[in-house]
């Protein structure tokens, strides 16, 4: 059966859902997942947008991005474990490209973390090219942090 998913814009209703798939997709990396507190202040921030991926009654995925002027960052981006390999980060990912092009955007960059390959080739098929490092930039729960690559998409 064919992949039925719809893209709306994450909503302060949807603060909960969104804080669980968060949580769902960060915590096996060791890494603290957003509460919905977390999220309700980005998505109250100035240039701020989310996306919230479903199918059916299912939580599939969220996105949260923000514009600056003629730059843009890709804050966050989380696929539901069970639903991963679906192509759901990749819809997700152009429906940001197109928000933040049409919000002014000529640049959209994006922090992954060095123990992430997974993200990595995903941002790779989808046109980012490195464009910086930072060192030590990732909190691990339990262990140390990592270093996270800067990348950057052209928007044309
Ligand atoms: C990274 C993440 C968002 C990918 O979500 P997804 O919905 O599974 O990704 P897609 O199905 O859209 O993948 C599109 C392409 O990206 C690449 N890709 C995605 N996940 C990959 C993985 N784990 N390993 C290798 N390639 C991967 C592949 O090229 C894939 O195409 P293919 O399945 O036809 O080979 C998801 O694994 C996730 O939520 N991870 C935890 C949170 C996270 O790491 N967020 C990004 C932080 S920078």
């Amino acid at each position: 059966m064919g992949a039925r998913f719809v893209l709306n814009s994450l909503r302060a209703v949807d603060l909960d859902r969104a804080a669980h798939l968060h949580r769902q997709a960060f915590e096996p990396l060791d890494e603290r997942g957003w509460t919905r507190q977390d999220i309700a202040g980005l998505l109250a921030s100035p240039g701020v947008a989310g996306f919230l991926l479903t199918e059916g009654s299912s939580d599939i995925g969220m996105a949260i991005c923000r514009v600056v002027a003629d730059e843009a960052e890709l804050l966050t981006v989380a696929v539901d474990p069970a639903h991963r390999r679906r192509g759901a980060a990749r819809l997700l990912l152009e429906a940001v490209v197109d928000r933040v092009r049409d919000d002014g955007a000529r640049t959209l960059f994006l922090e992954v973390g060095a123990d992430n390959p997974g993200a990595r080739t995903l941002y790779d098929s989808l046109g980012f090219r490195t464009a910086g490092r930072r060192a030590g930039y990732y909190a691990r729960l339990g262990r140390p942090a990592v270093d996270a690559s800067i990348m950057r998409l052209d928007l044309g």
